[in-house]
């Protein structure tokens, strides 16, 4: 499956993309990058040092520094350190970026693989509308969009109501789910059900000393943070689960609905079922033990 991940390195980020360069059913092809967990520009430092350490050696294209109409955003540090690694600082510098921005770079590629690409969307949604923007058949071009975010049937994560990945631009993600294409939702009603513990995250170093080592080193803060903010003795697997999704529907139970977004008040960014939207798939259930476990056994693979 040939695919790009629309990211915001980040833990979870990592921990995704590390995956689907494991996963023997993925062709990753690029990664295109996105404000949200830290700064735009930190988030495509962070994926080409990750890129650099998975020795795989794809593009990488920076895009949206901003949420639409926005100008209050601020990166989660507290949830994903101050450079979006944890307690890892001056992450180093490595390559450069793609000369084209992200939007544009999507467009092209789903041109260019015309009903075959994968877009997993694992950050806010900016570069998915602004690519819908520059090109109205950009999501008929797609073979799928499959996007970590949402809390259709449960509460949020960065608010009662809203999910952190909507909620950084609730407006870019409304545009998205009204615009009719083959969506799949993986919101916090199924990530949150993926937890990794510090056990697994040990036994992930033992296998995989590199790539296992690091993603075992970074969580320590992300595992902080859960326990403090939710008493979890683990993390969601948030983004590996949406890309995992990609190629294993089966391990999901899909509700057919449209979607829209609140845009403004206590409940901004809260995603809401709306039969006047375009239908598309939302993970409600979840096999979060075969989730896990092709997580583990995938990336212990690494070195
Ligand atoms: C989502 O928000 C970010 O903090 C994570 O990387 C994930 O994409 C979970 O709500
Ligand atoms: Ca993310």
């Amino acid at each position: 499956m040939k695919m790009i991940i629309d990211t915001d390195p980040g833990i979870d980020d990592a921990m995704a993309i590390a995956y689907a360069v494991a996963a023997p059913e993925i062709e990753l092809l690029a990664l295109t990058t996105v404000f949200g967990n830290t700064f735009v520009g930190q988030s495509s430092r962070n994926a080409r040092y990750l890129l650099d350490r998975l020795g795989v050696d794809v593009p990488v294209a920076q895009g949206a520094a901003l949420p639409y109409g926005a100008s209050d955003y601020q990166p989660s540090a507290y949830v994903h350190g101050l450079e979006g690694y944890g307690d890892m600082m001056d992450i180093p510098e490595v390559g450069r970026n793609h000369a084209l921005p992200a939007a544009e770079y999507l467009v092209e590629m789903a041109q260019a693989h015309k009903g075959e690409l994968v877009v997993c969307a694992i950050g806010p949604l900016t570069n998915i509308a602004d690519a819908l923007r520059l090109d109205p058949a950009f999501g008929r071009n797609l073979k799928q969009l499959v996007i970590m975010g949402g809390a259709v049937y449960c509460p949020g994560n960065i608010t009662d109501a809203a999910e952190a990945n909507i909620y950084h631009d609730a407006r870019a993600a409304d545009e998205v789910f009204a615009t009719e294409m083959e969506t799949v939702l993986v919101g916090l009603d199924v990530t949150l059900q993926t937890l990794y513990t510090p056990q697994d995250f040990e036994a992930l170093a033992g296998a995989s000393v590199d790539m296992g080592g690091f993603l075992r080193d970074i969580s320590q803060f992300y595992l902080k943070f859960y326990k403090e903010a939710a008493g979890l003795e683990g993390c969601g697997l948030h983004d590996s689960t949406a890309v995992i999704a990609c190629a294993h529907r089966h391990l999901f139970d899909l509700a057919e609905v449209g979607v829209s977004v609140a845009l403004e008040g206590p409940e901004l960014g809260a995603t809401r079922t709306d039969a006047a939207r375009p239908k598309i798939k939302v993970c409600r259930g979840i096999d979060h033990a075969a989730v896990v476990g092709l997580f583990s056994d995938h990336v212990a693979r690494l070195p």
